[in-house]
């Protein structure tokens, strides 16, 4: 069933394996639509969604995760809800974090977060990936299978934040324990100690206090040390806490999107044997092949703004008070964008013309890292293996797939993969 008038977005189950033909059923009905749900306006548009993210003077961030659900202790009225949004928006669920923030908050935190991820940074984390890149694989590729997404795409992504933030080699591991990423018994939120449990951002809070406020006792010459003395543009010092939040918010951002993405493009490259060869032999085209596999399963399907002020995009008015919903899997086959959207071109020329990553001031600050994990990743399983192949055990024979997914409407994701593969000789390949 894909009718758009009949389903309810936010709790039809039959979308989560495949909700591009309700997205295509929507967009036949135009670019910008209000659903019968909610009261929520939904973007299929590219161009809509764009002007949408660009525009934070009419669109407010501070429904972006949680979008319709966003309540204010008194009605929406009036044509322009600007001073209601500022006096209660402490009130909502995520109000702490950036992405929730409008300017002139959000310009101000944002900049702390860019004086840590600066281009120097982002090089040292890129040679600890292809180190880590090979630890990962070292665990399984000898067993010729593995469940790609616990065994690589989770533990890679979320060390590769860690690193990024400086969290010494050391304490890799209790960090993979406290997300419940090791084989080990007892650590998967079953009271060890330090380990995730319930919270994982709470777990991690405290581990980052610890950090911040150690070197801002003792600084010395590491990340950690540039982390705890940044500053805010105006020279001012952040409280710990805005410190903390802002470390711990990347692995939140960052951790299961990149995995999801890498686990996408494992998918299509286990589905299409003619495209490892292909890539192993011209390695240069592995940045298209992602970009193509952002767009196509974007791994953040839905964002939201709420609207600020009455306004009117693609001919439908838009009154102060709604919450839109941008459909970035949508916009991203928008066939006045893309030519035959629903199909994986790997020459396609505009494939990073995407907006997986978001647009404008809010858009994805970790787009360069996921960029550089998925192409290190990809570097390295096609070095060390060949002919990727999906489990017929796991996920039925050829013609008769059967793939399971996050149940949620904001992230599009496997929730699990299993593959097999032929093992190189690791050493022939280092
Ligand atoms: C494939 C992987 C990823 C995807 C698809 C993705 C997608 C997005 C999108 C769509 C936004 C915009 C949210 C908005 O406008 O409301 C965003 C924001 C953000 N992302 Fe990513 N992301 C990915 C990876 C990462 C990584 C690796 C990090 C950090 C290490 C990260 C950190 C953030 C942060 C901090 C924000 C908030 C920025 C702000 O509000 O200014 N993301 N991401």
């Amino acid at each position: 069933m894909t009718d758009w008038k009949t389903i309810d977005y936010f709790f039809d189950e039959s979308l989560v394996e495949n909700p591009y033909p309700y997205l295509e059923d929507l967009r036949s009905a135009g670019p910008v639509v209000a659903l019968p749900h909610l009261g929520v306006v939904a973007v299929t548009g590219y161009d809509e969604a764009h002007e949408i993210y660009r525009d934070t003077d009419t669109f407010s961030s501070c429904n972006s995760v949680i979008g319709p659900f966003a309540t204010f202790p008194v009605p929406l009225d009036g044509d322009d809800i600007t001073d209601i949004v500022c006096k209660y928006r402490d009130q909502l669920p995520m109000h702490e974090h950036m992405v929730t923030m409008d300017p002139p908050d959000h310009t101000q935190e944002r900049a702390l977060l860019m004086r840590l991820i600066t281009p120097k940074r982002l090089k040292d984390n890129e040679a600890f990936m292809w180190r880590l890149a090979d630890q990962q694989l070292d665990e399984f590729v000898a067993n010729g299978r593995c469940e790609f997404i616990t065994e690589y795409a989770q533990p890679f992504a979320m060390l590769a934040v860690a690193d990024l933030l400086g969290v010494p080699e050391d304490d890799h591991r209790k960090f993979k324990e406290g997300f419940g990423l090791t084989k080990s018994p007892g650590t998967v939120g079953a009271g060890a100690e330090g380990s995730v449990g319930e919270n994982p951002l709470a777990w991690l809070d405290s581990w980052f206090s610890q950090y911040i406020e150690d070197r801002r006792n003792s600084p010395g010459k590491d990340v950690l040390t540039d982390l705890a003395l940044a500053t805010y543009p105006d020279g001012a010092t952040p409280e710990v806490v805005s410190v903390v939040r802002t470390a711990t918010f990347l692995f939140a951002a960052g951790q299961e999107t990149t995995a999801r993405l890498l686990a996408a493009a494992l998918r299509h490259l286990a589905e299409h044997p003619e495209l490892q060869d292909t890539l192993r032999e011209n390695r240069e085209l592995i940045p298209n092949f992602l970009e193509e596999a952002l767009r196509l399963e974007s791994p953040v399907k839905t964002d939201f703004r709420l609207t600020k002020r009455t306004v009117t995009i693609a001919g439908v008015e838009i009154t102060a008070g709604t919450p839109l919903m941008l459909l970035n899997s949508a916009a991203n086959r928008d066939p006045r964008r893309f030519e035959c959207p629903a199909e994986f071109r790997l020459d396609r020329p505009n494939a990073n013309a995407h907006i997986a990553f978001g647009r404008g001031p809010h858009s994805c600050p970790g787009s360069p890292l996921a960029r550089a994990e998925g192409r290190i990743s990809l570097e390295r399983i096609l070095d060390r293996t060949r002919n990727i192949r999906i489990s017929d055990e796991h996920h039925g024979p050829a013609d008769a797939r059967s793939f399971n997914y996050e149940p949620t409407w904001i992230l599009r994701g496997l929730t699990k993969l299993h593959l097999e593969f032929d093992t190189v000789d690791a050493e022939t390949t280092r």
